[in-house]
């Protein structure tokens, strides 16, 4: 099966092809990150608008690059929700004319369902049942997966998510958007035991977490410290503390459900000191962990079009020509692909 995937649930716009029979997969995504910086956040109906231009022009210029004819398409499969509304209906409404006007099928994709499979990408794929570290803008769950649409909550943020947590305390520390990344960036140049933040929920006796109280000790430290600081140090103690409280709180999940397998995916499993301490501190104890490529932590459409082939081959289509995108869609509505 030959899939195209859109992508444009916030601030990137991304297109990308899967081949099921060879499992290639190849992308191009564009970011806004220009358009919002200078607000220092995404704004809805700029990201929607910047959608409407790009979208097609972006697809008919990467199938042509490609050689690809319409006609051997498959299917498209495009982000449905969760999301900014605008911005999904961009994708929605494009993505099911063009299957329409191609005569193929489509089909609306979950995103947080495509971050968890991003994994499914590499070249050896973690087997079924594991547990998933979903870390990502929006969300941060604990998730038992037996299997695609087999979804069990075990945990999940009360407030902030990870990635939200480090864009907040990216902004507080006057680092320039996006912040995430840049603050993580800062934090490998730091010392992680400069200061002690506490590690919120981490001894509680749940998978859930918590990170916005995080924010406010940060805020209050940044405040009282002498103007030479070194906010590298200041950055690095904040990233080791959620990193502390993810590490933390995925052991818990696996012991819970006495699996050995951890996937970890989302914008925040990109951070370098959360792959680097899962690796030591998860190989101790015998568990395997996998996290995605760099390319595919963040928004992309190749996890979008691995998503739809899947579901697609079990016999899954959009069934009408209603566009229906849903700006909130718990992961654990979904169910095993069905025709
Ligand atoms: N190296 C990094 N370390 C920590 N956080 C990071 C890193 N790189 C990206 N992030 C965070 O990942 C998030 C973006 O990831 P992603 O694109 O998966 O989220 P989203 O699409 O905005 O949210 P959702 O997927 O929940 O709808 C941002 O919050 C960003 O700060
Ligand atoms: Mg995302």
């Amino acid at each position: 099966m030959l899939i195209l995937g859109i992508e444009t649930s916030c601030d990137e716009t991304a297109v990308a092809l899967y081949d099921s029979a060879s499992h290639q997969v190849d992308q191009l995504v564009h970011t806004q990150v220009d358009i919002h910086a200078p607000y220092g956040g995404v704004v809805p109906e700029l990201a929607s608008r910047d959608h409407v231009t790009r979208l097609a022009p972006m697809i008919e210029h990467f199938l042509s690059e490609r050689f690809i004819k319409p006609s051997e398409l498959d299917g498209i499969a495009y982000t449905r929700g969760p999301g900014l509304i605008g911005a999904l209906m961009v994708g929605a409404c494009l993505g099911k004319s063009l299957a329409y006007g191609w005569g193929i099928p489509a089909l609306g994709v979950h995103h947080i369902e495509a971050h968890l499979l991003a994994v499914m990408l590499e070249e050896t794929q973690p087997d079924f049942p594991f547990v998933a570290l979903i870390v990502s803008g929006g969300h941060s769950l604990l998730v038992h997966v037996k299997g695609v649409g087999e979804y069990h909550l075990l945990g999940e943020t009360l407030d902030d998510a990870a990635g939200e947590a480090f864009d907040k305390t990216a902004k507080l520390l006057g680092l320039s958007y996006p912040g995430g990344p840049a603050l993580a960036a800062l934090a490998e140049q730091g010392d992680p035991k400069a200061y002690h933040f506490t590690r919120p929920m981490m001894h509680h006796p749940t998978c859930d977490m918590s990170f916005s109280g995080l924010k406010t000790q940060i805020a209050k430290t940044y405040a009282e410290l002498p103007e030479d600081s070194c906010m590298a140090d200041l950055a690095a103690s904040f990233q080791a503390a959620v990193v502390d409280v993810l590490i933390a709180k995925s052991t818990r999940a696996l012991k819970q459900v006495n699996s050995k397998r951890l996937v970890v995916a989302g914008g925040v499993s990109a951070n370098q000191r959360l792959r680097r301490l899962s690796q030591t501190t998860f190989k101790k104890h015998g568990i395997d962990v996998v996290f995605p490529k760099l390319a595919y932590c963040t928004d992309n459409a190749a996890m979008v079009a691995y998503t739809g082939a899947v579901r697609m081959a079990a016999g899954e289509f959009d069934s009408d020509l209603s566009i229906q995108p849903k700006a909130r869609w718990p992961l654990v509505d979904l169910r095993k692909p069905t025709s």
